[in-house]
């Protein structure tokens, strides 16, 4: 071949991955050549659905196609609603409920529950939620220890009930502590809703993202038709497996946050950690980009992928 016609061809080349880079530039998400959404939800790395594409068997994601239009779960078959590149993702949880009749037997008995390996439950994005008249619940966790706690929700009429204010009458909420990878929500009652059975049939517990559920007093009795409803949980996610910053710092091929424009956060969960811009957040800090001429503060040094 002369020369002008590799001149060309380079060129050509040139041309092609200029290309490619505009296409992924903008805010690079996920790594070139892997699905960028599954259905609804966009997929950014770390997270992927084939080997190529994850950083770790942590964040596989499963597409679904048999949904129209597909949906992403987590391994263990977690719905996945939303999977943010600031360290959060949000998952799939139901109410938990017992329901009682005119004369005070059980009728239903739900419990909900939600268990993670990789991923910790937000403390601070997340609430509990407990509705009723006759209500208390619990919500059972482990983080190194099991523990328990709960809220009591009461009232003596529904008129003592006020919407948008959970402060016990009629609703009651708490958070949660932090680092949790599990969760049980279980509800009990005191005296079977015998005296508030006409409007409050049934006990109701909430584990979801703050200021997604408000309450509402018709949700005494209308909740009981709502049982089949869905709640985003709001999950912490870190690279570095179980290194905090000051462990994954000493091995420099490892660490992830390269760049003096880019400070390292210890999980609140304390394994692993996420690296973030110094200044406003943009784009996705984790996935190499430096080809692109972005302004890049992160690189991933892993040489799979270095493959721009
Ligand atoms: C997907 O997005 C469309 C349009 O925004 C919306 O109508 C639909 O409800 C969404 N589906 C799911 C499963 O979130
Ligand atoms: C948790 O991560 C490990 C590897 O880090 C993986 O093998 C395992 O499948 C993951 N578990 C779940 C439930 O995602
Ligand atoms: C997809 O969802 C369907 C319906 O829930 C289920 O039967 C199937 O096993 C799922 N496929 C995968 C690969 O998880
Ligand atoms: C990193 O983690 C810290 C807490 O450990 C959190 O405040 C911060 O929002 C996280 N930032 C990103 C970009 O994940
Ligand atoms: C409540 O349920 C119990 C057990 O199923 C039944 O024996 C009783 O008749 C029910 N009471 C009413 C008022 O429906
Ligand atoms: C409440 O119901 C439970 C089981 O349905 C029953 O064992 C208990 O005696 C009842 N208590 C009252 C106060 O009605
Ligand atoms: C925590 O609770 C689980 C299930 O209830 C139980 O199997 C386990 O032994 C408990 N662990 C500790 C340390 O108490
Ligand atoms: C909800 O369910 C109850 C009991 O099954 C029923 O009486 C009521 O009509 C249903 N609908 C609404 C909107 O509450
Ligand atoms: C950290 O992870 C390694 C390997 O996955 C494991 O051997 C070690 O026990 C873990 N350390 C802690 C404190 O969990
Ligand atoms: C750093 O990490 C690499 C890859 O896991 C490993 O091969 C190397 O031995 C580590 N170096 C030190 C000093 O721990
Ligand atoms: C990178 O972005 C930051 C904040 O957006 C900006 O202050 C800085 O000048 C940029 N650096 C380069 C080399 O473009």
């Amino acid at each position: 071949m002369n020369s002008q016609v590799l001149d060309v061809l380079k060129m050509f080349f040139t041309l092609l991955l200029a290309a490619i880079v505009i296409t992924v530039g903008g805010a690079p998400q996920t790594m070139l050549g892997c699905p960028r959404n599954c259905g609804n939800v966009t997929i950014p790395f770390p997270f992927g659905t084939s080997p190529d594409c994850y950083l770790d068997d942590s964040f596989i994601i499963i597409c679904n196609n048999t949904y129209n239009p597909p949906k992403p779960f987590l391994v263990g078959g977690i719905e996945v609603f939303d999977i943010l590149v600031n360290g959060h993702l949000k998952v799939s949880s139901w109410m938990a409920y017992d329901c009682y009749n005119d004369s005070g037997f059980r009728t239903r008995d739900v419990y909900s529950w939600l268990r993670l390996r990789n991923f910790s439950i937000s403390a601070t994005r997340n609430k509990f939620t407990a509705i009723g008249c006759d209500t208390y619940a619990f919500v059972k966790g482990s983080r190194d220890k099991n523990y328990t706690t709960g809220c009591t929700a009461l009232c003596d009429g529904s008129d003592y009930v006020k919407s948008g204010s959970c402060n016990g009458v009629g609703c009651c909420e708490m958070s949660i502590p932090e680092g949790i990878r599990d969760f049980q929500l279980t509800i009990n009652s005191y005296k079977n809703y015998t005296r508030v059975q006409k409007f409050n049939p049934c006990g109701y517990a909430i584990m979801s993202e703050e200021g997604y559920y408000s309450f509402s007093s018709a949700d005494l009795w209308a909740l009981q038709n709502k049982t089949r409803e869905t709640f985003p949980v709001v999950l912490d996610w870190a690279v570095g497996g179980n290194f905090t910053c000051q462990e994954a710092q000493k091995n420099s091929s490892t660490y992830a946050c390269r760049s003096s424009n880019s400070e390292c956060w210890d999980s609140l969960s304390r394994r692993g950690y996420n690296c973030s811009w110094k200044k406003v957040f943009q784009g996705n800090n984790y996935l190499i980009d430096g080809c692109q001429g972005m302004n890049s503060s992160i690189l991933l040094v892993d040489q799979n992928f270095s493959n721009c």
